[in-house]
């Protein structure tokens, strides 16, 4: 049979549909989270100490992120009895940086067939031709990605980035601003540059609180209240 190509999807794209099994059951993506932001991300393979780390983390800050209206969807091409085996045996036995008895309860997806993780360009074969990379799309309540990280097989991920990345994102939409770099909430956000002569000189002129590097360049302040009560926090 003609293997099917697909092409990576690109950050404002729609999230590429998929019907899935998962330790939470069937799942249909992106349809069933339809108003939700989710984090979907892929890891190598199942009983592996880098995942082990990463899932502990992740299922430990998992109500955080619901606070922020965002689901978790782990995936692996390991099968669904693998899945649940390490699942058990995470909140069973493993202690780690002083997480214990973690359970997994976001919804990991089994993909022995490599469908989904070839639509969303998780298999990186210079890398591995076997097992998913390290791959975080950040997927908005309309279903659009807007965030696309992948990490290599031997490296865990920053969960204080991926956690940034998103209250980034929902800033961005509430507030109608750009984030500067290595912004934190109650940092200086960024006014949309000036689109017209006319603005870039009232910029300039302005008495409004807002402090202008250059004409393109005018931060102003967003106090972290603001910020975390917009997130739901
Ligand atoms: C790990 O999670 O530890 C891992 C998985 C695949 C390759 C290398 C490391």
């Amino acid at each position: 049979m003609e293997e099917q190509i697909y092409s990576m999807p690109r950050i404002g794209d729609k999230a590429p549909e998929f019907k899935a099994v998962t330790t939470q059951g069937d799942i249909n993506f992106p349809g069933d989270y339809k108003g939700k932001w989710v984090i979907l991300f892929s890891h190598p393979a199942d009983f592996t100490p880098v995942c082990t780390s990463e899932f502990m983390t992740f299922a430990t800050m998992a109500e955080d992120f619901k606070k922020m209206n965002t689901e978790l969807v782990g995936l692996s091409v390991d099968g669904l009895y693998s899945h649940i085996a390490w699942l058990r045996t995470i909140k069973e036995k493993i202690e780690y940086k002083g997480m214990k008895d973690v359970e997994v309860k976001f919804p990991l997806i089994e993909d022995i067939t490599m469908e989904v993780s070839k639509r969303y360009g998780m298999l990186q074969p210079g890398e591995s031709s076997t097992k998913a990379v390290r791959a975080v799309f950040f997927i908005d309540p309309k279903g659009t990605i807007r965030t696309i990280i992948y990490y290599p097989l031997a490296v865990g991920r920053n969960f204080d980035e991926i956690k940034r990345v998103l209250i980034a994102l929902q800033t961005a939409d509430n507030f109608s601003v750009a984030l500067p770099a290595d912004w934190r909430p109650g940092d200086d956000v960024i006014v949309p540059t000036a689109g017209s002569c006319g603005v870039a000189k009232e910029r300039m002129e302005s008495k409004e609180e807002m402090h202008c590097y250059d004409w393109f360049f005018c931060t102003k302040k967003l106090e972290e209240e603001k910020v975390l009560k917009a997130l739901g926090k």
